[in-house]
């Protein structure tokens, strides 16, 4: 393949070099290794000349990203998530959209299980305690006391892959698992996690220790607010490594500040990076900076899934993690 015939790619997001290395091989590749976020306006001229596109959640592809992508075949996303797109915008366009599911399931539901823990026994705040100087002996009474994970009752809103793994790392924990989802599971997977259907209130009220693993959408928006944390036990604990917007953190914030619930673990934030300075004000809560995939084996492999669905699209065969498959032989 010379140069010319090459297929013009955009690579929204810095990736590893090697990888790049690769796909330079491949394709004509316009690329990001500053890792710069583009406006809309920039994302909408870089769309405007290339076939395919590997991107990320902080690129919004909706009816404006794509106005001027007339060559446009493919948008693949290195992230199961995939609330950045506009699928029905994308499927209108004839452009097929991919993202990245199994591959990271298991590494984010360690993450999971981490972040749960971490927030249950107050590790982080115990660090903070410790470099300020404030332990100054052994304590039955007046050391960071925490709330127990082994049997007790762990609630997963929320129950594809991750849902299920968490439940899978619970089952370890001797803890009773409960769950919540827009489908129930079928008997086989609800016996395999060893989980319980409950409704979401039910839930809510049930549960010593919430996480959180639905996907975004507008139905979810502010899934956790006032009221729902209102059902939660005041020694509740509140997981959220799913996305910002499902939790509105003002109220969160709030819950915490006064009480309401124990503490809060989370991964993701409304308009993140920028975390909300009420929750960063919270000692009960534990801010990791949306890393639940995050691990060098991990994030290689979704680099590599997004671009065999980019590759498949531009070859004419059909991408493995097509999302939108009524697209498919239509451009
Ligand atoms: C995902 O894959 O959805 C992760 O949250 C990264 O965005």
């Amino acid at each position: 393949m010379n140069t010319l015939s090459k297929p013009k790619i955009l690579v929204a997001r810095a990736i590893f070099p090697d990888t790049l290395e690769l796909l330079e091989s491949l394709f004509d590749v316009h690329s990001n290794q500053a890792d710069r976020i583009l406006s809309p306006a920039e994302l909408q001229e870089a769309l405007s000349s290339v076939s395919g596109a590997l991107v990320a959640g902080s690129e919004r592809i909706d009816q404006q990203a794509l106005s001027r992508a007339k060559n446009l075949k493919v948008v693949a996303n290195i992230s199961v998530g995939y609330n950045n797109f506009d699928v029905a915008a994308i499927s209108a366009a004839g452009v097929m959209a991919t993202n990245t599911p199994d591959v990271l399931t298991d590494t984010t539901a360690d993450f999971g299980f981490a972040l749960l823990m971490s927030t249950a026994r107050r590790i982080t705040e115990s660090e903070h305690w410790v470099r300020e100087g404030k332990w100054d002996k052994w304590s039955i009474v007046n050391n960071p006391l925490g709330m127990d994970l082994h049997h007790s009752t762990l609630g997963i809103i929320g129950m594809g892959r991750i849902g299920q793994g968490i439940a899978k790392r619970a089952l370890g924990f001797g803890m009773k698992v409960v769950y919540h989802n827009r489908n129930r599971l079928s008997k086989e997977d609800e016996l395999a996690c060893g989980a319980t259907y409950l409704n979401k209130e039910e839930l809510l009220r049930e549960a010593d220790h919430v996480v959180l693993v639905l996907p975004y959408t507008p139905e979810n928006h502010h899934a956790i607010g006032v009221n729902e944390i209102a059902l939660m036990k005041p020694t509740a604990t509140l997981v959220n490594i799913a996305r910002g917007g499902i939790v509105d953190d003002n109220a969160l914030a709030q819950a915490l500040q006064s009480g309401k619930i124990f503490a809060a673990g989370l991964d993701v934030f409304e308009g993140e990076p920028v975390v909300n300075p009420e929750l960063l004000k919270c000692r009960n809560i534990v801010i990791a900076p949306h890393i639940a995939s995050a691990t060098e084996k991990t994030r290689r492999a979704m680099v590599a899934l997004a671009i065999e669905n980019l590759r498949a699209a531009l070859t004419g065969q059909k991408p493995p993690s097509l999302i939108n498959p009524e697209v498919w032989g239509k451009n």
